[in-house]
């Protein structure tokens, strides 16, 4: 089987499929408060468009794909998109990123569809900062959903947090308490500058450095380095002894695990993104939407892998970053 390798010798067997641009809330580091999507129902990708790319994408040996957003349990038959995606052969890995506020509903019939597991955000475990930083969430639902989760038989759950100088860095123990609690997994993330809402939170930003230290100082001598399997993420994890935990911190920003980047990401409306911090992109809706043949797309694709950048350029220069805002990439 041909195998997508890039340039660079990295096998790219993740792929990150936002479904919708559009979101339940509007955490303030990732969207401004007045964007709304311009997203009309033919401009993204169909049940048929996404099972045929996501079948190529297996023949060239991709297993994990991701189901991200803009919020993806808005996009109307998500249980019948993880269905036809997880009955896709070669297709092992089908885990979802969600914010949870309408999880408690979805969880167990996705979980009978092939999702196998869940990532799920949330910032802060108090309710009035955690409605001002979602804009508008609802914290003891979220909390439902994340129950509902661990109770469909979906595993392992792991919560993202972005953590903020200033605005939860003072929960980063907490965060990790309920974590163990709840014998669910815990990764912190670096705030990242893409889109105006990202650009502005770069204040408050906190390095890989200092949350590590705030972990261990919170855990001292309970945690073992875990080495990443090949289909991970970007995250850097401990597992925190004597208990069902890991914790982690991915480091979007502050260290290059680009080296090592294994994804490419589908936007809802059909553009192959090849890296998050990048601008470099083409259109495979226009392809599958075309009289181009599997073979045709499937050599698309490996020319695109093949032209798919080093690395992100957020260190270099603020004008180097992507125009893209966060929803439309899929995070
Ligand atoms: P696992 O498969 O469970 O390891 O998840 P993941 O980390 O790949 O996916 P998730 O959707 O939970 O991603 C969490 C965060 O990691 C994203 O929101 C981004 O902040 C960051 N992230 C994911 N992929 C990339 C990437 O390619 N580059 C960078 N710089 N950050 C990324
Ligand atoms: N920096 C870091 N993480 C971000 N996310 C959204 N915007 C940013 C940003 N600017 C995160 C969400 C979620 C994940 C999918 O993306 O909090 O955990
Ligand atoms: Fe890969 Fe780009 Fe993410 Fe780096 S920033 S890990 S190259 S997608």
């Amino acid at each position: 089987m041909t195998k997508l390798i890039d340039q660079f010798g990295r096998e790219i067997n993740y792929l990150r499929l936002s479904v919708t641009e559009h979101c339940n809330f509007r955490c303030f580091y990732c969207r401004d408060d007045e964007q709304v999507p311009n997203c009309k129902r033919e401009d993204i990708l169909s049940y048929e468009d996404i099972q045929r790319i996501v079948r190529l994408f297996a023949e060239l040996g991709v297993s994990k794909v991701r189901l991200t957003g803009g919020e993806p349990l808005l996009r109307r038959g998500i249980s019948k998109i993880a269905q036809l995606i997880s009955n896709i052969p070669g297709i092992t890995d089908v885990p979802l990123s969600t914010n949870a506020q309408l999880l408690e509903k979805f969880a167990d019939k996705l979980y009978k569809n092939g999702v196998n597991r869940a990532n799920i955000s949330i910032d802060s475990l108090n309710p009035e900062r955690f409605r001002k930083i979602t804009r508008g969430g609802d914290l003891t639902q979220v909390v439902k959903g994340i129950d509902a989760a661990i109770a469909s038989g979906m595993h392992p759950i792991k919560i993202n947090a972005v953590a903020m100088k200033g605005v939860n860095d003072d929960e980063i123990e907490s965060l990790i308490d309920f974590a163990i609690k709840k014998g669910i997994d815990i990764r912190f993330i670096e705030t990242m500058p893409i889109g105006t809402a990202g650009i502005e939170v770069q204040a408050q930003h906190m390095s890989e450095q200092e949350i590590i230290e705030r972990i261990k100082h919170h855990l001292p001598g309970q945690l073992t380095p875990l080495i990443a399997s090949k289909t991970a993420g970007p995250a850097s994890n401990y597992k925190v002894n004597a208990s069902n935990t890991t914790v982690g911190v991915i480091s979007a920003v502050s260290n290059h695990f680009c080296q090592a980047c294994n994804r490419v990401r589908l936007s809802a409306k059909g553009d192959l993104i090849l890296c998050l911090g990048q601008e470099d992109s083409i259109s495979l809706k226009d392809a599958v939407r075309s009289n181009l043949s599997d073979k045709d797309i499937k050599e698309m694709i490996v020319r695109a892998i093949n032209k798919k950048p080093e690395k992100h350029v957020f260190n270099e220069s603020i004008d180097n970053i992507s125009n893209r805002q966060m929803v439309e990439i899929g995070g």
